[in-house]
């Protein structure tokens, strides 16, 4: 869905308390997931809880164009008929993966070691996305990529007829080339090895091992050593996608600095590899309980009490960045209430993201009033008693920054309006009704 409708402006004004219970949407990352080893395994796998953001929409129909049988039987539950390792159809159109980097990155990945060629291309900010950082570990199998000068889309892979599995080690923190290498070591024959320095989310290496393929991670000098055994019958599943922390996390932000708020989220994943932004939170002071933990699809889940807090800046550490990389452009809402400043380093992943989220943050944080430093690599917010507000914010055709600056409207002195909230429904797309729900004044 590269094609972008008219923008929606949006705004929030200072809310009443928030309360109630606020039911979120499945995770985005297990939702594209289930959809491709779906695709990858032989026979029907059942996923219930399916995120039907735009993003996930758009992977179910690549997986379509590669030969899988997708169907939706009703709301989050849906079929994948899929067609095996190797058994990828040649595309006859081009992929088209609307705002997603992990869906056009996993994709590729995917398709990368059948004899097949296939055409990506995105919306005007995937477009802008690098995707050296996957191809190049995908020519060490043997795939061609041929793209836009930088690595840009529209991009055509030419996916290896005889590959040769790959030792990689991962450049930077991204569970998106690490799962590429990983699904593109599905097809070739003998041991993929991907090394990761820094431990980044994990649903690749659980999913895998729970549609059958052999899988170990182990500690190693350089870092996390996963080894994957190649060519693999995935086995089909049913697959029960746990509620997305990361869009979570903008009700839980909200209910803690709308004054007088309470809230519960119920069964919110606590995988230790996307919990970064409620072990900072709980840092800050904030008052969230971990009611009734238990596993739900394979992850650990709680139900979050939350409440209306007093809290104060804290500095992030970088090694905590992987667990939270989504989370930054929320936490930075949260910081502007904090008392003192809240010091964010080793974030320059945050710039290649959906949009630059550093730059995106720290100008409409000044837009807003409130005072930041901002260097390639860092960000601090110095908080304050009140927030004036009162701008209009550039959203830079991204979801998180759309829902950060609509979150920080609810508890600022004058209303915030972000420029274009339409995006929204590339990952949340009940965020206004869930947040209206609760008693936020969104317009
Ligand atoms: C994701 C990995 C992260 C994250 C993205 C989802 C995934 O990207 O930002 O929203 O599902 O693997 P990187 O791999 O680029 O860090």
């Amino acid at each position: 869905m590269s094609g972008h409708g008219p923008a929606q402006p949006m705004t929030a004004r200072r809310s009443g308390p928030l309360r109630g219970r606020a039911e979120i949407p499945g995770d985005k990352s297990i939702s594209h997931r289930s959809l491709i080893l779906g695709a990858m395994a032989v026979g029907e796998t059942r996923i219930s809880g399916l995120l039907e953001g735009q993003d996930v929409i758009d992977t179910a129909t690549a997986m379509r164009a590669f030969g899988a049988e997708v169907i939706q039987h009703g709301p989050g539950d849906w079929s994948v008929h899929g067609v095996g390792v190797g058994g990828f159809a040649e595309p006859s159109e081009v992929i088209d993966c609307g705002n997603s980097g992990t869906g056009v990155r996993l994709v590729m990945g995917a398709m990368a070691t059948s004899p097949i060629t296939a055409t990506f291309t995105g919306d005007a900010s995937l477009r802008k996305r690098p995707m050296g950082r996957v191809t190049d570990p995908l020519g060490l199998f043997g795939t061609r990529a041929y793209g836009r000068k930088g690595g840009r889309l529209p991009m055509t892979i030419v996916g290896a007829a005889d590959p040769v599995p790959v030792r990689y080690t991962v450049p930077m923190p991204s569970a998106q080339v690490k799962s590429a290498v990983l699904l593109a070591g599905l097809n070739a024959p003998g041991e993929t090895v991907v090394i990761e320095r820094e431990a980044t989310r994990d649903h690749s290496e659980r999913m895998l091992r729970g549609f059958g393929a052999e899988l170990t991670v182990e500690a190693g000098p350089e870092g996390q050593v996963i080894t994957l055994t190649g060519q693999p019958e995935l086995r089909p599943q049913t697959v029960a996608v746990p509620r997305d922390p990361s869009s979570a996390a903008f009700p839980v932000c909200a209910a803690l600095i709308v004054e007088g708020s309470e809230i519960l989220v119920p069964g919110v994943s606590r995988n230790p590899t996307r919990d970064g932004l409620y072990v900072t939170l709980l840092e800050m002071g904030a008052d969230i309980a971990f009611e009734n933990e238990r596993e739900e699809g394979g992850e650990p889940v709680a139900d979050l009490r939350v409440r209306a807090s007093a809290l104060k800046g804290v500095e992030v550490p970088p090694e905590r960045a992987p667990s939270m990389i989504d989370e930054y452009p929320i936490l930075s809402v949260v910081a502007a209430f904090a008392e003192g400043a809240t010091v964010m380093r080793g974030v320059k992943e945050l710039r290649v993201k959906e949009s630059d989220r550093i730059d995106a943050m720290a100008r409409g944080l000044e837009a807003c009033g409130v005072r930041i430093d901002e260097e390639e690599d860092m960000l601090t917010v110095h908080g304050m008693e009140r927030v004036p507000g009162g701008a209009t914010c550039a959203t830079h055709l991204d979801h998180r920054i759309a829902m950060s600056f609509l979150v920080l409207g609810m508890a600022a002195d004058i209303p915030v309006s972000v420029d274009d909230g339409s995006p929204i429904a590339t990952s949340f797309p009940a965020f206004r009704n869930l947040m209206v729900g609760l008693g936020a004044d969104l317009s």
